[in-house]
């Protein structure tokens, strides 16, 4: 899909890059040439990431691509010492926050920690890594590009997964203010909004019992969920400087999920009959003389 030195020379730091979505796009990125560092809550699961996409990629050992570095983004100060670690080996040109958390509650079930665990992740964690980069881009008078992962009920809200929906609600305006901030000293910022695509983590816990997965799929339009290769492919494309003039906006990828849902008129249309239909055509008028 694209030319193998997109990202040539490109020093990419992807926040919950050990597992799921942030694994699947380290991996592209690799590929297309980049170099990449990760950082997650645990060592062990870093570590077996590492070994995994160096046999994937065919990384050599002599040139080091792949960074692993531990750390919990809701935590400010540890956020600055990984940032700081990297730009001792020198600056990075993008940062794509994709670590977070989330849990399928009745909210009135939740405690406070829960939505201080999920906004920290979420919210506090993206505008920790963003604001350390950020903040050395701008003194340094070089251009970066933010990536951040929302997801399709940002704007909508979503019940069952409140403190997700607040948190990434937050990371939506900061992506669209900060797009504006930044725009003009040569920062980008983007998003993807993602629907459900399969990945170990968050889908055994949104999705408890297996056969609700085919309940899912019925409220998508394509009928299928999502592949990590296909988000990966769009996160390649949106960090690359092929999409430099790509400022300030949330790429959907759900397969039309959400907007099935927003139709009025959709579940309707599902459950005509084609007698119904039929009789609800104009009748054919008499061809003139
Ligand atoms: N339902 C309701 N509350 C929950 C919960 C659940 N399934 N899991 C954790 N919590 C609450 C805890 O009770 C705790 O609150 P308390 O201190 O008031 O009791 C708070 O959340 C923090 O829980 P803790 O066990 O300390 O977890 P953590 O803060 O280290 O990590 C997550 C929380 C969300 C990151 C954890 O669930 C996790 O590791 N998830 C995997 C990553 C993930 O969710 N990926 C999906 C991304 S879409």
């Amino acid at each position: 899909m694209f030319q193998k030195d997109l990202l040539q020379a490109k020093r990419i730091l992807i926040t919950g890059g050990g597992t799921g979505l942030g694994k699947a796009a380290a991996q592209r990125f690799l590929e297309l040439g980049a170099e990449v560092y990760l950082c997650g809550r645990r060592q062990d699961v870093l570590a077996a990431t590492e070994q995994e996409l160096h046999e994937r990629t065919g990384g050599s050992r002599d040139h080091k691509k792949i960074h692993t570095l531990p750390c919990d983004v809701r935590d400010a100060a540890a956020v600055e010492e990984l940032i700081g670690a990297i730009w001792a080996e020198g600056p990075l040109d993008v940062l794509m926050n994709n670590a977070a958390g989330n849990f399928l509650s009745r909210t009135e079930d939740l405690s406070l920690g829960a939505f201080q665990s999920v906004i920290g992740i979420v919210l506090l964690g993206t505008l920790h890594t963003t604001m350390a980069c950020g903040r050395r881009w701008l003194a340094e008078s070089r251009g970066g590009v933010v990536l951040n992962i929302t997801t399709t009920y940002t704007t909508t809200g979503s019940a069952y997964v409140v403190p997700s929906a607040v948190a990434k609600a937050g990371v939506h305006a900061l992506t669209r203010s900060l797009a504006v901030e930044w725009g003009n000293r040569g920062i980008r910022m983007n998003a993807i909004a993602p629907g459900p695509i399969p990945t170990e983590g968050a889908f055994s816990r949104l999705l408890p019992r297996p056969e609700l997965a085919e309940a899912a799929k019925k409220r998508i339009p394509l009928g299928r969920f999502g592949t990590t290769e296909e988000f990966a492919n769009l996160a390649a494309f949106l960090v690359s400087d092929g999409s430099g003039y790509i400022n300030g906006d949330v790429v959907t990828m759900d397969g039309g999920e959400w907007l099935q849902g927003a139709g009025e008129f959709t579940a309707l249309g599902r459950e005509l009959t084609e007698e119904e239909w039929q009789r609800m055509r104009p009748k054919k008028s008499a061809p003139k003389a």
